[in-house]
């Protein structure tokens, strides 16, 4: 009997078997890893030198009977992998983002067919608690604080911000999950914080523009003094948090959290650490006296799937009292939820649905994470991971040391992590926004290094971001080299220069050979 959609509705369409395959997984899944391995040796070139070839392969009608498990294995491998992002290139220092390690996908994959829900008394259930328990050690958060894994940093943002509304509305006897909101809040942050801090700030009905942006200084760390005048200028709003970065998405930069902190405790106010990319610096000693102050927080968040190495969709946010998470984000109870489990000793994995982390924060279904960061921290420790960070950060500053040993080089903010903001300067004349801005595009066609850019104090700047476990100092060093000769290609097109380049090149050809630093990029 067929099953599609000319057939009479009223005929007995009910199969015995599905028509999805369920098993053969090492089978489906060797295959999918010899073309991921293949994928990983970046042979291939981007897809949109194919997107012809793959959108038409792709872009069908939706199919009535479907192909087969065959043939969309053949499809994953011949039109989606091979077409798939630049991201897990090691030569991608783009935005804060990155490949998944093995033991990420891994365990990935075994959470999607051993345990699809974070519910239930499993050993994938277990690990939620025992990882996030381990993130909060790793990154010496303040005793005591719990955990809750989300889809990222926007959304863990969203709930520790969730969590100051409820501690500062029931502080004033409202309870702001129940009733709402009945007045203005304030939150404290600068412009180099995250803009979703903005967007939770919406989503939690004090609106974007309860956002108060604090005064930073040039390297985008919010002033306390300035803090405190806006502290002072709160009116009658009442004041909800103050946000304060460990690790500026655009430059890596780190407040002062010890000074923040302390005036956020002299106003009785929630002390919010976004660490989404920069917690785990506090593995390098060179960096860790920054995060001194990190003891006062009352919220931190931090990124599995930045530094970490974890497949895209783990996001933490920590707190002291998950009792004030639940209050905030609790559901009411659902009979087919509650009605499940049984009072008393657990004797079966559905006994009991373990820790209610659908009830700290805003989804009700979610994968299993925890498993994820426990694979990837089982496997390479937090030695390993001092390791990454520690090579990520020399990354940046020998980035910087090249830059400033480099005349056609200049370096617009100093690295404190794991980005370093430069830009070819040649010998300073013209446009130098617009030469960057061209000369970062013709770098990323060419694909030997992709970082993004971004804009520092007015002026463009090249930006590489350093936090793939596959990215090593020979990538770091290319993408210099690829600045200085795409630089000089474009200045000796007299793209956005002034006159009088080349006379000058022989002069600093020649300042270049004689220093005893990094050999040019036509050396390499
Ligand atoms: C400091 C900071 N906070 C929050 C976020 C948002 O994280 P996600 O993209 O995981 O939602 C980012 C992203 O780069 C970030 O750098």
């Amino acid at each position: 009997m067929a099953v599609g959609a000319d057939n009479d509705p009223d005929e007995d369409i009910i199969m015995e078997r599905d028509r999805a395959a369920c098993g053969d997984l090492g089978h489906w899944l060797q295959q999918i890893g010899r073309d991921l391995d293949h994928f990983l040796r970046f042979e291939h070139g981007d897809a949109m030198a194919r997107a012809g070839d793959w959108r038409a392969a792709l872009v069908r009608p939706l199919p009535a009977h479907g192909v087969g498990i065959e043939a969309v294995s053949a499809e994953i491998g011949r039109w989606l992998i091979p077409n798939g992002s630049q991201i897990p290139n090691p030569a991608s220092s783009a935005f804060i983002t990155t490949g998944a390690a093995t033991a990420g996908a891994l365990a990935t994959a075994a959470g999607a067919i051993a345990a699809p829900q974070r519910i239930g008394l499993t050993a994938f259930n277990l690990l939620e608690e025992v990882s996030l328990d381990w993130l909060a050690e790793l990154f010496e958060l303040p005793a005591g604080m719990k955990g809750l894994y989300s889809s990222g940093g926007s959304v863990a943002n969203l709930v520790a911000l969730g969590t100051a509304r409820q501690a500062a509305f029931e502080a004033v006897g409202r309870d702001p999950a129940r009733d709402g909101v009945d007045r203005p809040g304030r939150i404290f942050a600068t412009a180099a914080s995250h803009h979703t801090i903005r967007r939770a700030a919406a989503v939690l009905g004090l609106g974007r523009d309860a956002v108060r942006l604090v005064a930073a200084d040039a390297m985008g760390r919010m002033k306390p003094a300035a803090l405190r005048e806006a502290l002072a200028a709160c009116d009658d709003a009442l004041p909800v948090a103050v946000v304060a970065n460990a690790g500026t998405t655009n430059a890596g930069a780190i407040d002062d959290l010890a000074a923040l902190g302390a005036i956020a405790r002299l106003h009785r106010l929630w002390f919010h650490v976004d660490g989404a990319y920069g917690l785990p610096g506090i593995l390098d000693p060179r960096v860790r006296p920054l995060f001194r102050g990190l003891e006062l927080a009352d919220s931190v968040i931090v990124d599995p799937h930045k530094w970490l190495g974890a497949p895209v969709g783990i996001g933490a946010t920590f707190v002291r009292d998950r009792a004030l998470m639940s209050r905030a984000f609790t559901q009411t109870a659902a009979d087919y939820l509650e009605g499940a489990c049984e009072d008393g000793d657990a004797s079966h994995s559905m006994d009991k649905l373990g820790i209610p982390y659908a009830d700290f924060g805003v989804e009700l279904s979610a994968p299993c994470r925890g498993a994820v960061v426990w694979a990837l921290l089982r496997e390479i420790g937090r030695e390993g991971l001092r390791e990454r960070v520690c090579r990520h950060n020399a990354m940046a500053r020998h980035i910087a040391e090249r830059a400033d040993a480099h005349p056609e080089l200049e370096v617009l903010q100093r690295p404190t992590l794991s980005i370093c903001c430069f830009r070819y300067r040649g010998d300073g004349s013209g446009d130098l926004d617009a030469l960057n801005q061209r000369l970062h595009r013709e770098m990323v066609r060419r694909g030997r290094a992709m970082p993004s850019t971004t804009v520092i104090n007015g002026r463009l700047a090249i930006r590489p971001c350093f936090v793939g476990a596959r990215a090593t100092m020979a990538h770091a060093e290319q993408l210099v080299d690829e600045v200085i000769a795409i630089g000089r290609e474009l200045v000796g097109r007299g793209d956005g220069f002034a006159q009088g380049r080349r006379a000058r090149q022989h002069n600093i050809d020649t300042a270049l050979s004689r220093s005893a630093g990094h050999p040019t990029g036509e050396q390499r």
